[in-house]
Order: structure tokens, then sequence, then C-alpha cells
């Protein structure tokens, strides 16, 4: 999976952006849900978080002129979203509820990281989109006029995932 997803993206993403996803090391091979209770596919077995953020980019990049946002931003939101699912270190046995939050202050606290790529409006959005990227689940969710356009694009992802609407290929 991580060959298609870097095949993806090199196609799709500036070589900058390329080198900064690369350098981020997100984790792939762990199961999007530890409970089995979401993310379900049809056949009752549980994607990989390679496989989530597959469809999530597939899908994306067909609808590409939905948003009118440097696509980069859009590809490094998607890859990114889910990074501390299994806490900072990947290392916690169970997924979390608080990933949106820690990635969000994450994004915030390393802004430098994303300064080469990004500037600082781009930074910005992309820590409000994953922040708001369960939309009203998240934890910093207080009413709709917190999401930005981005955080919106996410969320629709996010939940198409989950709920087997939508698919990469
Ligand atoms: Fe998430
Ligand atoms: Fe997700």
């Amino acid at each position: 999976m991580k060959d298609k997803i870097d095949e993806l993206l090199k196609e799709n993403m500036s070589p900058e952006c390329f080198d900064l996803y690369y350098k981020l090391h997100i984790p792939l091979d762990q199961l999007t849900s530890s409970s089995g209770k979401f993310h379900q596919r049809l056949n009752g077995s549980i994607p990989t978080q390679g496989e989530h953020i597959y469809n999530m980019l597939g899908t994306a990049i067909k609808m590409k002129q939905t948003l009118d946002i440097n696509f980069d931003l859009v590809l490094i939101a998607i890859v990114i979203h889910d990074i501390f699912k299994y806490g900072y270190f990947g290392l916690r046995e169970k997924s979390n509820y608080e990933h949106d939050r820690m990635g969000a202050d994450a994004i915030k606290e390393s802004s430098m990281v994303f300064k080469g790529v990004f500037n600082g409006d781009e930074v910005r959005m992309l820590e409000n989109a994953v922040r708001f990227h369960m939309g009203r689940f998240s934890n910093d969710f207080q009413d709709y006029s917190q999401m930005s356009p981005l955080a919106w694009f996410l969320f629709f992802l996010d939940m198409g995932d989950t709920n087997n609407a939508i698919k990469g290929d």
C-alpha cells in the first residue's frame, strides 16, 4: 500500500511537498479502528490506515476542482490527519479519540517544519483541517463556523471512507 500511496503522491504533489511527506513518516500499517467498531468494510474486515489514506487521496484527486486552494495542502492534510491515531510514538495499543487535537496541536507547535513548503496561512489551514477532521465529533468543536472549507472536505472524505462510500481507484 505504501508504494501505491507514494506513486499517487509523486504524480500529484510538488517535489518539495513530497520530500516533506517522506520526512513525516506517516504510519500506514495499523488498523483504522482497534476496537473494530468503526470503519468496517462490507465483508466485516477493518482496513489499515494506508488503505484509508489511499481511498481518501484517490477520491480527492478525482475531485480536485472542489477546492480552489493549493492542492499540496489538500494532499498533505489527508496523509497527516490520523498521524497520532496510536499516540505520539504510534505505540498505543488502542486507537484514540483525541488524535484530532494531538495532530493539530503538533502542527501548530512544529509549524517550522511546514514553512518551507507552505506559508503561514496555509499552515493554519492545515492545523484547522486536522483539528476539525471529525466534524461535530471533533474534540475542539463548538460550532460549525470554526470549520474551514478544507476541514469540511477532509471530514467528508474521512466519513466517506469510514462508511465505504468512496474508493481510491
Ligand atoms: Fe481521524
Ligand atoms: Fe481518518
